[in-house]
């Protein structure tokens, strides 16, 4: 049986309905900062609030569904943030542990290292989440500190890491 590859692209207002059905699952939005019963409206403003400064945000799709999404967000208005961006992922819970995470991961540090003038990518991730923790360090992040209480989930105060990754090789002039 061949299967389809995995495609990733930019995300498009039309993909909110996907998304807000994939943020829908508590094995997903639970792992991040998201509420339950986010909308489609409601994605679709965010889509369209996102899609500004050194920021990217992509889709990943296989056979025209929509397994993941990721993006880089301005970290602030501050002009001397402008080298910082913060980093949201998620992946459908039956596409886990397949290689979303890492399609997504390896497409916005490439767009970050080499086009989008940008040194430092930063995110927290609640601490008990091994698999987003080991992705992240494959892709250089570092652990830079511990929250305790950080967040409310599933009806726990639990703690986050934050996590930064440093541009590995900061552009310098063509020789
Ligand atoms: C975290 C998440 C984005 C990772 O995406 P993914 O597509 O599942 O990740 P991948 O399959 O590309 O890679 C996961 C890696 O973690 C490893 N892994 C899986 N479970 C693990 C665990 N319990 N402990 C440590 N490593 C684990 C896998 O082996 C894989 O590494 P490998 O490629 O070297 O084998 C995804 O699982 C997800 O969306 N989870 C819910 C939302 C979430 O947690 N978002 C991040 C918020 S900070």
């Amino acid at each position: 049986m061949t299967t389809s590859p995995l495609t990733l692209r930019s995300v498009q207002t039309q993909d909110a309905s996907a998304i807000a059905q994939l943020m829908a699952d508590l094995a997903v939005f639970g792992n991040t900062l998201q509420l339950p019963y986010a909308s489609e409206e409601l994605w679709t403003k965010r889509l369209n609030a996102a899609q500004t400064g050194n920021g990217l945000q992509l889709v990943a799709l296989k056979d025209e569904h929509l397994l993941g999404f990721a993006g880089l967000h301005a970290a602030g208005p501050q002009v001397r943030r402008g080298h910082a961006v913060g980093l949201g992922i998620s992946v459908a819970q039956h596409a886990q542990g397949q290689g979303v995470g890492t399609a997504l991961l390896r497409a916005l540090t490439d767009y970050a290292d080499q086009w989008g003038s940008i040194l430092r990518i930063e995110l927290t991730v609640f601490a008990d989440n091994a698999r987003a923790i080991a992705l992240y360090e494959r892709f250089g992040f570092e652990q830079e500190g511990r929250h305790r209480g950080y967040a409310l989930r599933n009806g726990q105060y639990s703690d986050v890491l934050s996590m930064a990754r440093w541009h590995p090789q900061p552009p310098g002039l063509t020789p």
